[in-house]
């Protein structure tokens, strides 16, 4: 499987990360020998937040993986912080401390690979977000840093006090779910797609070697579901991935992975899926090369357009 060296750090990733955000309602068993699974197939990159299951899906995997018999060096941990749900954003130094530490305490570990800024926070000050960074890399809690849902000039503030690379910003991606893209080539035109709504950020991480981290690419909004299959607001698109499919001599799913991995940014997926049959559809997908104009056509089915 291809691999990804955000921000040229040295830290190696592979550019299939595995969601831990649904799995508050599995088997311990079951969640065991997912993570076996994920382990024997090179998916050894895990994401999490403090808020998924209100903790749970931290504190159920933090048992998993040791049952599973991994060894920590060879598995990678991601986790969020700065969501207190219904509350507010809070990126204070000291929500930032609390927070890795009870994370720690749940995945039942000594340190973070990575670290994300799950929102931006409208009261943030870059200065603090900087003391915790410090703080949690010189005492070894937490390795690399990023951000999560933010917008170029946000990660600019950030700059302006954080001495470490922002090596990730995660976001939401999916075929239908693409206005990073679409902005790109709307320009100046009077379309929704033209609308900015990301300050332009496929570019930004695109130019400064921040990896995106592409959540939710098999939904295709907020309240809509799942875009492959039976869904009745994507007929074109449904077609457009079975013909792919069948000429790839593969799945839908495979072809929705695939035309994430085509990107040449160098896109993160992260599954969420907590079906072993799925995953080995999606790493058949990162071994798809579709054409450009196959892309576009699954692009255009999704119903974006071209000006
Ligand atoms: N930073 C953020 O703000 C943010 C927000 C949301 C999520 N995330 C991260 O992104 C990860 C992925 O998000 P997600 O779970 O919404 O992504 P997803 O991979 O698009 O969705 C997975 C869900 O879709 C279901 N599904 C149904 N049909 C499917 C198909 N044909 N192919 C694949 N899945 C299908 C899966 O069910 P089965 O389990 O039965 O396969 C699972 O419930 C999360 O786990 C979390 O780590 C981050």
């Amino acid at each position: 499987m291809k691999k990804l060296n955000p921000g040229k750090s040295g830290l190696i990733i592979p550019s299939i990360a595995i969601g831990c955000m649904r799995i508050a309602d599995m088997e311990e068993a079951a969640l065991v020998s997912h993570i076996s699974y994920c382990m024997d197939h090179g998916l050894n990159f895990f994401d999490h937040a403090d808020i998924y299951g209100g903790g749970k899906c931290e504190t159920i995997f933090g048992k998993a993986w040791k049952k599973a018999g991994c060894k920590r060096e060879d598995m990678m941990f991601q986790s969020k912080c700065g969501i207190v749900p219904g509350i507010m954003y809070d990126l204070s130094a000291e929500h930032i401390f609390y927070s890795v530490d009870n994370i720690l305490k749940r995945l039942d570990t000594d340190y973070l690979d990575v670290l994300l800024l799950h929102r931006p926070d409208a009261l943030m000050e870059p200065e603090e977000v900087a003391k915790a960074f410090d703080w949690l890399e010189q005492s070894g809690k937490v390795r690399y840093f990023g951000v999560s849902n933010q917008r170029p000039s946000q990660i600019e503030l950030l700059k302006k006090c954080v001495r470490q690379s922002l090596l990730v910003d995660q976001l939401q991606f999916s075929i239908p779910f693409s206005n990073m893209a679409a902005a790109g080539m709307e320009v100046n035109m009077l379309t929704d797609g033209a609308i900015d709504r990301d300050g332009g950020i496929l570019d930004y991480c695109h130019l400064n070697d921040i990896t995106i981290q592409a959540w939710s690419p098999f939904q295709s909004g907020l309240a809509k579901g799942i875009f492959i299959g039976d869904n009745e607001n994507y007929p074109e698109l449904n077609q457009a991935l079975l013909d792919l499919s069948r000429k790839y001599q593969t799945t839908p799913t495979a072809i929705a992975s695939a035309w994430i991995f085509r990107h040449p940014a160098d896109i993160q997926m992260i599954a969420g899926t907590t079906k072993i049959s799925r995953l080995d559809e999606i790493i058949r997908g990162s071994e798809i090369a579709l054409t450009r104009e196959e892309w576009y056509r699954l692009y255009l089915a999704a119903g974006h357009m071209l000006p």
